[in-house]
């Protein structure tokens, strides 16, 4: 068990978060980080080179003393702990569908994704050797007793730190290899329309297509205004699973689909969704890699949650984006709780914006250039 002393965490005011946020009540390290810190002093070696999993911002990795390796899932988080790097060299990046060298000691932070915990698991698990120690840091607020069972099922000794400044660690030993395999093997399929989608454990909206999503694909087949659009470039921006851009090309059989998720098992799971000759699939927190003008239309269910976080910032840069890659005459069609009020902040950059639809906690609006 750790010891309730920490290293000063002191250094992490030279952190960032990125994306930046202008919501001072989120920070770039927590309790749980500080707990992990504590535990790393003690039980990694300065040659042990740990395993770093699901640090957004690439602050524990950094603040170790040893080389370490980074295990990131998102394509936003690999650029944090790039720009975090500085001037040092930025630690080598793997993901969950490597395979990855011996790890004999790890530290991870519990997503709020149990099924993206599962995939960690698994995938430390395939490298795991019987001298594999690992910490994982949660606030204790977060907990649920599933974690527990689902670390019961990659290591035989799971057992729970006390609790410091609100956070505990779970200290895991005696990995055994996942049955069926690692990270590949977490997939399932989801039915929509007659038709099975398939994805990775972790990706959004785990048991079933998204209410907002079906609600908005629903209306693509009845609403006069979307019924008559017909498009030949589609941006599906935040595509997930890729459901919204796989059913827009089958309305629309000359279309050329181009998807981008800032998550990696999404935009694999995209990948054996989307028709490869009629889609190109990007990984990718930004639209960068797009021409200026060079979409008839971009459609989204766009992000609001970040793990425990909500925050609207992200999506609002992403409508910039969308703007940005529309040629003249294109448009943005959105879906989104109603409670997030998009119109008002749709209207400072786009030309019009028409709500098309409304029910109890969903909107559309189709937002001209
Ligand atoms: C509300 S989900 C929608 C997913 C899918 N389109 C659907 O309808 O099921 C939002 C998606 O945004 C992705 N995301 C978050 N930040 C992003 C960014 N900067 N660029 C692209 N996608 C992002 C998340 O990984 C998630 O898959």
């Amino acid at each position: 068990m750790p010891r309730e002393t920490t290293p000063t965490t002191a250094g992490a005011s030279k952190f960032r978060r990125y994306p930046p946020t202008t919501n001072r009540s989120l920070q770039v390290m927590s309790a749980a980080d500080e707990w992990l810190l504590a535990w790393a002093a003690e039980r990694i070696g300065p040659n042990d080179n740990p395993l770093v999993v699901h640090d957004r911002f690439g602050a524990v990795a950094l603040s170790l003393p040893q080389p370490v390796r980074f295990l990131a899932t998102f394509h936003s988080q690999e650029e944090a702990l790039r720009r975090n790097s500085g001037t040092r060299p930025s630690p080598p990046i793997y993901t969950v569908f490597d395979a990855l060298d011996p790890v004999r000691r790890a530290v991870l932070r519990v997503p709020k994704s149990l099924e993206l915990w599962e995939i960690y698991l698994a995938a430390l698990a395939a490298a795991a050797t019987p001298e594999t120690e690992a910490a994982a840091g949660f606030m204790t607020r977060h907990f649920t007793p599933r974690m527990l069972d689902i670390a019961g099922r990659y290591a035989g000794q799971v057992k729970q730190s006390t609790a410091r400044k609100k956070a505990r660690l779970l200290l895991l030993s005696d990995f055994h290899p996942p049955e069926g395999g690692g990270a590949r093997a977490l997939r399932k399929f989801i039915g929509y329309a007659g038709r099975e989608y398939q994805q990775y454990y972790g990706v959004f909206s785990a048991d079933h297509i998204d209410y907002a999503t079906q609600w908005l694909l629903e209306q693509w087949a009845v609403h006069p205004e979307l019924r008559e659009l017909n498009p030949a470039t589609i941006l599906d921006l935040a595509c997930g699973n890729g459901i919204i851009g796989g059913e827009l090309l089958r309305r629309y059989p000359q279309a050329v689909l181009t998807a981008t998720d800032d998550s990696l098992l999404a935009v694999e799971s995209a990948r054996l969704n989307l028709p490869a000759e009629r889609s190109t699939v990007r990984y990718n927190h930004t639209l960068d890699a797009l021409g200026d003008d060079s979409q008839d239309q971009v459609v989204t269910n766009p992000p609001f949650h970040f793990g425990h976080e909500n925050n609207i910032e992200v999506s609002l840069g992403l409508f910039r984006q969308a703007h940005r890659v529309l040629r003249p005459g294109g448009h943005l069609v959105v879906v989104a709780n109603r409670h997030l009020n998009y119109a008002v902040h749709l209207g400072g950059i786009y030309r019009e914006v028409r709500e098309l639809a409304v029910n109890d906690k969903f909107v559309i609006y189709r937002c001209l250039v």
